[in-house]
């Protein structure tokens, strides 16, 4: 049996299910050069019939990133579709314009899901499954189908679907444990049964794709890959629906750090990893737990005494891989204050950025301001620069300008000056319990949109007291979002991410908000005139 692994992304699909993950087209994008990058086979950039903005997003991903300019092989971009003509041709137009594009259909086959959620019957089901990975196939010569929810799925039931989609043309069978509920030895034995038992299943590639509902994630996926499958589906930062999906750089490096154990390969540059990792969660707006394998600010940390005497002596008493290995001791001190737009232009490219010449010249102002505060400027901070410059949603409401007084004497008390989508400029001062409370509260009067401040982390990108300060916020709308598995809308509030970066974290802190106040309008189709509150408004 072949020894390599392909590695199936899904951070812009799954990942991006994730509370509060969505992103803009323009960070889709650029995750998916990364991806692309990072040496990953097959990348899943959404979903395109859950809005004409995400087909047209993986469109964009499927001409620039699945079309390579400088002769590396193109990665595989995938489009997942229901099982309905209407998800598919959406899908198919959307990934077709790739050099290797595939649509990757799925169905349920749990009794609980059959019943309760799509009301067929199991004949109904097969019927479904052959017409429409047959319908796939009709467009697309890579078609990927998955029986949702198979980890509590009747086995015998799952060979018969699964031999039927092989019948009908699909050529990756991907096996979900969509709720994250099998324990390792059952799914080792589910996917050692579907290679033994499915009909024709030699003629296809087996896929494991894993939920982290028990924290089973990345073992449930290491051993479907020792039991026989060949592509795993991965996320990065582990980032997905409820739990997170598992973890890319928990399997790749579980492969790479025990080959005798798996003598199992992957095409992932692993010292990658980490500047990716940092990407996503910039974009995502969900902040890496420190104590998160591979990629967490501790993962590499050495506190205890004994640990540090230890690692002194020989760095193997405690460290089962090198930092460098997954790119986590990247070089500190790189430019400053005399470095030009050419350094700056170089350093992005090193980093992996695909920035055009506007976007360099834009993103030197805003690195000329900061090395005029910062001595040094590091390799995370242009990294929180893009995301802070380049990557904000479209913006309907500016920051115009910012004020606050704070301390132990008096009120807390900010005042913004916001530009609104016509262009006027509106002024509203507020107290608070502190100057971001207060902020807040001025931001909330002037756009008058409803929501919940969730989350709210700050962080500094690096040390030192001229540190640029970065700030992810959460919030939760009161508008719904789109279903995956049904045609109805799902009644839940939808959250949305914003970042921010500054070396003042108040001014981090509003732009932060701004940003995930701006996708939330975009996302409820607010593009047009806002309604706005009685403010100050200033005659331009
Ligand atoms: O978890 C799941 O079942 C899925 C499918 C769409 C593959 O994400
Ligand atoms: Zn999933």
């Amino acid at each position: 049996m072949e020894s390599y692994v392909r590695i199936f992304d899904t951070t812009l699909r799954d990942g991006e299910q994730s509370p509060g993950a969505t992103m803009t087209s323009a960070e889709k994008l650029e995750v998916a050069r990364s991806l692309a990058r990072l040496g990953v086979d097959i990348i899943e950039a959404g979903f395109p019939a859950a809005s004409p903005d995400d087909l047209e997003a993986v469109r964009r991903i499927a001409i620039e990133v699945g079309n390579p300019t400088d002769g590396t092989r193109p990665a595989v971009i995938c489009g997942l579709a229901r099982t309905t003509r209407s998800d598919i041709d959406k899908a198919w137009e959307a990934v077709q314009p790739a050099a290797f594009p595939r649509i990757h259909t799925f169905l349920a086959t749990s009794e609980i899901h059959m019943q309760h959620k799509l009301r067929m019957s199991r004949e109904q089901v097969v019927e479904r499954v052959r017409e429409m990975v047959g319908y796939a196939r009709s467009l697309c010569a890579d078609v990927e189908f998955s029986p949702e929810d198979a980890g509590r799925s009747d086995p015998e039931f799952l060979y018969y679907v699964l031999g039927e989609a092989i019948q009908a043309g699909a050529t990756t069978l991907n096996i979900p444990d969509t709720v994250g509920y099998t324990l390792p030895d059952e799914f080792g034995a589910l996917i050692a049964g579907i290679l033994r038992n499915t009909p024709g299943v030699e003629r296809c590639i087996v896929s494991v794709h894993c939920h982290n509902d028990l924290g089973l994630a990345t073992a449930n996926t290491l051993v479907g890959l020792q039991a026989g499958a060949r592509q795993a589906e991965v996320t990065i930062n582990g980032i997905g629906e409820r739990a997170g999906n598992t973890a890319l750089e928990e399997v790749v490096m579980a492969l790479h750090t025990r080959p005798m154990n798996f003598n199992l390969t992957t095409g992932i540059d692993t010292t990658q990893i980490t500047r990716v990792s940092k990407l996503v969660s910039n974009y995502t707006s969900i902040v890496v737990q420190p104590n998160k394998a591979i990629v967490g600010a501790n993962a590499f940390a050495h506190e205890a005494g004994i640990h540090q005497d230890g690692m002194l002596k020989h760095n193997q008493t405690y460290e089962i891989m090198r930092p460098e290995t997954v790119g986590a001791s990247r070089s500190k001190l790189i430019l400053g204050k005399h470095s030009g737009r050419h350094a700056l232009k170089a350093r992005l490219i090193s980093l992996g950025f695909g920035l055009n010449e506007a976007e360099i010249d834009q993103l030197f102002e805003r690195f000329k301001a900061l090395a005029d505060k910062k001595k040094t400027i590091t390799d995370a901070d242009i990294e929180a620069l893009v995301s802070d410059e380049l990557y904000q949603p479209r913006e309907l409401f500016t920051l115009d300008g910012l004020q606050v007084a704070c301390g132990t004497m008096g009120m807390p008390t900010a005042t913004v000056r916001l530009r609104d989508p016509q262009g006027s400029l509106h002024i509203q001062a507020c107290v608070g319990t502190g100057p971001v409370d207060a902020a807040y509260k001025a931001i909330d009067a002037v756009i008058q949109a409803p929501n919940m401040l969730e989350e709210f982390v700050v962080h500094a990108v690096t040390e030192g007291i001229d540190a640029l300060g970065e700030v992810t916020v959460r919030i939760k709308s009161e508008n719904p979002g789109v279903a995956l598995d049904a045609q109805k809308e799902v009644d839940q509030p939808r959250t949305y991410g914003g970042y921010g970066a500054d070396t003042d974290i108040v001014v981090a802190s509003v732009k932060a908000y701004l940003a995930a106040i701006n996708k939330m309008l975009i996302a409820n189709g607010q593009y047009g005139p806002i309604e706005m509150a009685a403010t100050q408004t200033v005659a331009m």
